[in-house]
């Protein structure tokens, strides 16, 4: 594949930025990231990946115990985390605390109770801080993997932290924007809480019906 230079970095020949991102600022989040990531203790950390992937599972009913700030740190700074098209990251997290709120996104998620979880986190596309020079559509493409790839981070990040969570993309987009007062489209809804009991994962689809090798 070739490359063009654009300031000190190199990208796949399309695929220069229109703007470079700032790297002061990233500095100062990037330290708040880490010291995040890196702060500890905290109740419970399963640190085996792959074990976090096997357990996790949806949970739509949550215990009373309040969730930890600390874990809720970590769980937007894992979100944070993710790859993002161009590193521009083109998406937003709305980290719903209003009681109020809560009781108003039950309603626009078709009714499904659980919305209303200890900890509930909207994740919404940001296609505008994506500064390539590509068609809306590329962007709005760009967006949606962004804000998806960050929720499913957090969702791993909230296992591994000894909870669980409930991965909501039935909802309206509309009522969900009125409820948050904003004009980005949400794409997904995580809720997040202490799991009321464990359950077994789910069985999934054989491998061989999954995968096609294109040789
Ligand atoms: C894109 C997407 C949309 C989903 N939407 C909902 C939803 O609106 N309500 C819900 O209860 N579960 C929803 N789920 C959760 C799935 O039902 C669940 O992940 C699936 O049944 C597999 O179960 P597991 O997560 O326990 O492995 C959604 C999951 C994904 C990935």
């Amino acid at each position: 594949m070739s490359e063009k230079n654009k300031g000190d970095k190199i990208y796949p020949l399309g695929y220069e930025p229109q703007e470079v991102p700032e790297t002061d600022d990233n500095d100062v989040r990037n330290q708040l990231l880490d010291f995040i990531l890196k702060s500890g203790p905290t109740e419970f950390v399963d640190t085996d990946l792959f074990a976090v992937m096997a357990k996790r599972r949806s949970t739509r009913k949550f215990s009373d115990k309040p969730v930890e700030t600390t874990k809720v740190d970590k769980i937007i700074a894992a979100a944070d985390t993710a790859p993002t098209a161009g590193n521009f990251q083109g998406f937003e997290i709305f980290y719903v605390k209003s009681v109020e709120k809560k009781k108003l996104l039950v309603p626009a998620c078709n009714k499904q109770p659980y919305v209303n979880a200890p900890v509930v986190f909207v994740f919404c596309k940001n296609p505008s801080r994506v500064k390539f020079d590509f068609p809306d559509y590329v962007l709005k493409k760009f967006a949606i993997q962004d804000a998806t790839l960050a929720a499913g981070y957090s969702q791993l990040a909230a296992q591994a932290l000894g909870l669980s969570s409930i991965w909501i993309g039935m909802f309206d987009e509309q009522k969900v924007m009125d409820v948050l007062g904003t004009d980005l489209v949400p794409s997904s809804i995580l809720c997040i809480g202490y799991p009321e009991q464990t359950k077994f994962p789910k069985s999934r689809r054989n491998l061989k019906d999954l995968v096609h090798v294109a040789w």
